[in-house]
């Protein structure tokens, strides 16, 4: 029996082979970046930049890198319903090589949505231009799965009665949404914004539905699926996220109005 509403801790390839073939509604990925890193990144002022250099980030190569999301890719395919749909997100530096192994795998894009950040890190030393967009790529299973779960009439609704674009406007995560930890630092580097999830999860699936993240870090995806009266599953391999995500989740008693709508 799967069990829902919950996090799996361990390594996401091992805990996916675990799930049963055809069973899940929607799966949102946010996985490592590959930021390749090699210094640390300081300001003009020489305060050093709080950037995504965590070990959780690090891979020996890009060939190792594609090989650990063909895995984990190629086991989200087997488990997603044919009516089904999976959303992964990420930046310039790891988005180009996902895509292209989704579709060797065999994944259909539907979209390629832009989060456009309306406040984004400045490019401190002026090297280039300040990057304000990261890429959320939607895909069904395959061409032929046609009968995927998209709320239009839902969405056009909730963009004040017009279509939505694949440009979403939303800024980063800050202030009380953001989870610090006793030092009053941020908790996680990565975090996303709810509002992200809520038009992820709005848009595809159902009341009810299951939606599974396998890189759940401080469960943002869990937090808003309960929200929205949807059940989740969430993976992760770290216990301190774990358990920030699962205080997280616990404290919520209020759901968002469009759960029902
Ligand atoms: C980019 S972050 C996800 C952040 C999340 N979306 C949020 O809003 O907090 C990626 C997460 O995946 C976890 N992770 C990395 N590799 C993993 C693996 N092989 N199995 C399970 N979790 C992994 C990391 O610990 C990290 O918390």
């Amino acid at each position: 029996m799967m069990q829902i509403n919950t996090i799996i801790q361990g390594d996401c390839i091992e805990e996916l082979k675990k799930i049963p073939n055809d069973s899940i509604d929607l799966i949102f990925a946010d996985p490592p970046y590959n930021m390749q890193l090699k210094n640390a990144l300081y300001r003009p002022n020489n305060t050093k930049v709080d950037g995504v250099d965590d070990d959780w980030d690090k891979f020996g190569s890009f060939s190792e890198y594609d090989d650990f999301c063909a895995a984990w890719l190629t086991e989200c395919r087997r488990i997603l319903k044919e009516t089904g749909t999976i959303w992964v997100i990420g930046s310039y530096h790891n988005i180009f090589r996902v895509g292209n192994i989704m579709l060797n795998l065999g994944f259909w894009i539907l979209n390629d949505v832009t989060w456009y950040k309306t406040n984004p890190m400045p490019n401190f030393m002026g090297t280039r231009f300040t990057n304000a967009t990261e890429t959320l790529l939607w895909c069904s299973k395959g061409e032929q799965y046609k009968k995927y779960t998209f709320n239009h009439k839902l969405m056009k609704k909730y963009n004040g009665d017009k279509q939505m674009t694949s440009v979403w406007q939303i800024g980063l995560c800050i202030g009380a949404e953001r989870l610090k930890g006793q030092d009053g630092k941020k908790a996680h580097s990565t975090q996303k914004p709810e509002e992200l999830l809520k038009r992820v999860i709005l848009s595809t699936t159902k009341q009810d539905d299951v939606v599974l993240d396998p890189f759940f870090g401080t469960g943002t995806t869990g937090a808003v699926a309960k929200k929205l009266k949807r059940n989740f599953i969430g993976i992760e391999r770290e216990t301190d996220y774990i358990t920030l995500a699962q205080g997280r989740i616990d404290s919520i008693t209020e759901f968002f109005p469009e759960a029902d709508w």
